[in-house]
């Protein structure tokens, strides 16, 4: 498999495009003008994203691929092949993530979590990353969050993949930087996306109470800042003050605090009686 042909074109790649962050950031980088491959599940939300773009003057492919499948980074690799394109700028976007009790959340559903949020961002990352380095340019920029910045009751399995993704993309920044690669992690709060209603994140008191932004503008600051070689992005200042909170007030205090605020009234007690929280042992 190759990481690239030497005649080929440069490509910004977008996982998880078909809505969202994923497609905000591919309508601002195909700005740039040169050819946006755009992948996730969506045949109808690719065709939707492919449509807008090339109405704009831009040139969009589409790649129609489950992150789950297990050979993700060699299928794509064969579709950029095809098209005579290499991967230039990775963008992982695609993540899912749950709200809810760790005991009382499917298993397979929070292992998915780790599949799509850890394990299919790592092996693109780790395939698509050679080819840069050996031609020196291009980049990743990885979808963190601010969930990033601390442990998450009530949402333990999405927050722990966030702290994944940005460990890994800040590690990965420094290895690549003497090579002329940037790895960029953006760690947006709340932004107003299906995610919020598909993980139930929007639900939690937490996530009401802090604004909400915009994915266009999310998506704005996060490529500029991955232009700009910077490690880390944290879009709009609800956010870059919650990540700051993180880093100064106990953990102590913190977790218990994200717990409440992460929970619902109607939410069932974790031990599995059925009871909702506050009548059974739940404090
Ligand atoms: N929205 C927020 O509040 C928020 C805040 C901080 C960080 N983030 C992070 O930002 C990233 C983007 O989130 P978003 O808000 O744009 O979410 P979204 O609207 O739910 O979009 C998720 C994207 O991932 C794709 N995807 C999911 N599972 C996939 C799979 N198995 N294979 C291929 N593609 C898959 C989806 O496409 P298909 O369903 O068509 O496959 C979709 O394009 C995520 O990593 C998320 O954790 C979001």
């Amino acid at each position: 498999m190759s990481a690239g042909l030497s005649v080929s074109r440069p490509a910004v790649v977008v996982v998880g495009a078909s809505r969202g962050l994923g497609r905000s950031i591919a309508r601002v980088a195909a700005r740039e003008g040169g050819p946006v491959v755009l992948v996730a599940r969506s045949r109808d939300g690719l065709a939707d994203v492919a449509a807008e773009l090339r109405a704009a003057g831009a040139e969009p492919f589409t790649v129609a691929l489950d992150l789950l499948s297990g050979d993700a980074a060699q299928r794509l690799q064969e579709e950029l092949d095809r098209s005579g394109l290499y991967c230039d700028v990775l963008v992982n976007s695609a993540g899912i993530g749950l709200r809810g009790a760790a005991t009382l959340l499917p298993v397979k559903d929070q292992i998915g979590i780790i599949d799509v949020n850890i394990r299919a961002l790592s092996e693109l990352t780790l395939h698509f990353l050679k080819g840069m380095v050996a031609r020196k340019r291009g980049g990743v920029l990885n979808l963190g969050s601010i969930a990033s910045f601390t442990p998450g009751p009530g949402m333990a399995m999405y927050y722990a993949s966030k702290g994944f993704v940005r460990s890994f993309s800040e590690g990965l920044y420094t290895e690549m930087r003497p090579f002329g690669v940037t790895v960029t992690c953006a760690c947006p709060g709340p932004v107003a996306t299906e995610f919020l209603v598909l993980s139930g994140a929007g639900k939690s008191m937490l996530f009401k109470a802090l604004p909400r932004l915009d994915p266009d503008y999310v998506a704005e600051r996060a490529w500029r800042g991955f232009r700009a070689r910077r490690r880390i992005v944290i879009p709009g200042l609800s956010a870059k003050l919650a990540a700051l909170a993180s880093s100064v007030v106990p953990s102590a205090l913190m977790l218990p605090l994200i717990a409440r605020l992460q929970r619902r009234s109607s939410d069932l007690c974790p031990c599995g009686s059925g009871k909702r929280y506050g009548n059974c042992c739940g404090k």
